[in-house]
């Protein structure tokens, strides 16, 4: 009886801890940065975040660049240039998240109401 409880108890953790190093928000919450990243930043981005007056984010402009690198940009923004912090509105796995997002391809938004 102990013992198992000790096993799941050990296997709650375990899976905490897995999905708090993969940074991966709920799906309710992904499809919010789905959306404000491709509104928000796409207001300097682009509307297809291939540049506007801040650079392409597509995957093919950002290769060579990795995920420390852009989760400290969204997340600190770039002083002396337009690019703002988001501190306030992401969280630091959320700023990582957008950037594995970025890295890959950014995700098309889902709209519910659509046909
Ligand atoms: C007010 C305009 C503006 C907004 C809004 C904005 N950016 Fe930027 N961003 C810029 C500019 C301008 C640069 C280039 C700065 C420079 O280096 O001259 C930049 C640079 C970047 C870079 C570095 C790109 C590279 O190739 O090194 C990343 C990554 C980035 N932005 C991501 C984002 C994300 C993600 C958001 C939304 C959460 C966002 N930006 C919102 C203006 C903006």
């Amino acid at each position: 009886m102990v013992r198992s409880a000790i096993l799941t108890l050990a296997g709650t953790l375990f899976a905490t801890q897995v999905v708090a190093q993969d940074a991966v928000p709920t799906p309710a919450r992904s499809a919010q940065l789905v959306r404000m990243v491709r509104q928000d930043c796409g207001s300097c981005h682009g509307m297809r975040l291939t540049g506007g007056l801040g650079p392409s984010l597509a995957r093919e402009a950002l290769a060579g660049k990795n995920t420390e690198y852009l989760a400290a940009v969204i997340t600190h923004g770039i002083p002396g240039t337009p690019m703002p912090p988001w501190s306030a509105m992401l969280s630091p796995s959320e700023a990582q998240w957008v950037a594995e997002q970025l890295l890959r391809g950014f995700p098309e938004e889902h709209r519910n109401s659509a046909p």
